[in-house]
C-alpha cells in the first residue's frame, strides 16, 4: 500500500518535448494551440484529484488557476512549493474557488505569508533552505492527499522523478517544434546520467482526443515489472 499520495504527472509537450516557447515564457501562449477536447481531457483529471500541484515558477510565468472548468467537478486543492516564498499575493491561485496550500521554507518573507491567510488560504513552512519533495509527500498524505496531479513545470517534475514520487505520466502531445536550448522540457534538474537509474515507463494508452495525441505512461516499479 502507498504512504504517499498517488501522483499523475500532465503535461502539454511539443514533439521535441518542449513545455513552452522560451525560457520564461508563459507556456499559455502553446496551449493555444489545443482544442477543447484537450482541455476536456486534462480538466477531467482535475476533477477526479484531491490535490493539483504546480511549482512556483509556473504561478509566477503563467498565473494559472488551476480549477476545473471544462467539465463538471469539484476542484482540487491547490498546492505550491515554493522554497523562496517569492509568490505574488494577488495570482490566480489565491481566488476563492479553491482552497491553496503554498509549502515553503523560512524564507518567505512574513508580510506575505499574512497576506496569503489573510485571504482564507494555508502556508506551511517547513525546516531548511529547500524542500526535501519525499517529506512533502508523506506530510501530503498525513493531510489527507491520496491522489495529486502535477503539472509541472520542469523542475518539479524532475523532484518527482528522482525521488521515485511518480505513478503515472499523462500527456497532451502539441503537433509542433519549438527548437531552442535552455527551454523547460518535460523533466529537469540535473538528469540520472546513467543508464541503470533511469525511470522506466510502459505505455499504458494511446488515443487521440480533437486534434491531439494523448499517451498515457505507467511508471514501472522494478526493471522485472
Ligand atoms: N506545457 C505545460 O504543460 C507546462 C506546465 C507547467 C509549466 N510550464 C512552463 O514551465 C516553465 C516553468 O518551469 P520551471 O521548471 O522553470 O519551474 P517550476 O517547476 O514551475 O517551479 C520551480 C520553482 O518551484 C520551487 N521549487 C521547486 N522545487 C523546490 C524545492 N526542492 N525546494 C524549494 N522550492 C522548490 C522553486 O521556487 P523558488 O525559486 O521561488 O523557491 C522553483 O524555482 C514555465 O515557462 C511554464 O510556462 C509548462
Amino acid at each position: 500500500m502507498l504512504n504517499r499520495p498517488y501522483t499523475i504527472i500532465t503535461s502539454e509537450v511539443t514533439v521535441d518535448g518542449k513545455l513552452t516557447l522560451y525560457k520564461g515564457a508563459s507556456s499559455k501562449e502553446l496551449m493555444t494551440l489545443m482544442d477543447i477536447e484537450a482541455y476536456k481531457y486534462l480538466h477531467q483529471i482535475r476533477a477526479k484529484v484531491d490535490a493539483i500541484m504546480v511549482g512556483c515558477e509556473t504561478v509566477r510565468t503563467d498565473n494559472p488557476s488551476l480549477t476545473v472548468r471544462y467539465v463538471e467537478g469539484k476542484n482540487p486543492i491547490r498546492i505550491i512549493p515554493c522554497g523562496s516564498g517569492n509568490i505574488p499575493t494577488d495570482a490566480n491561485i489565491f481566488s476563492k474557488d479553491a482552497e491553496t496550500w503554498i509549502l515553503t521554507t523560512n524564507r518567505m518573507p512574513e508580510e506575505t505569508r499574512r497576506a496569503i491567510e489573510e485571504k482564507g488560504h494555508k502556508v506551511f513552512v517547513f525546516d531548511g533552505d529547500r524542500l526535501d519533495f519525499k517529506e512533502l509527500w508523506k506530510f501530503l498524505y498525513e493531510k489527507g492527499i491520496r491522489s495529486i496531479l502535477v503539472e509541472g513545470g520542469s523542475t518539479v517534475n524532475w523532484q518527482l522523478v528522482k525521488n521515485h514520487l511518480v505513478d503515472e505520466i499523462r500527456l497532451i502531445h502539441l503537433p509542433v517544434i519549438v527548437g531552442g536550448e535552455d527551454i523547460p522540457t518535460l523533466v529537469g534538474g540535473e538528469g540520472f546520467k546513467s543508464l541503470s537509474k533511469l525511470l522506466h515507463l510502459r505505455l499504458r494508452a494511446h488515443f487521440v482526443r480533437g486534434r491531439q495525441l494523448i499517451t498515457e505512461w505507467e511508471v514501472v516499479k522494478s526493471k522485472r515489472d
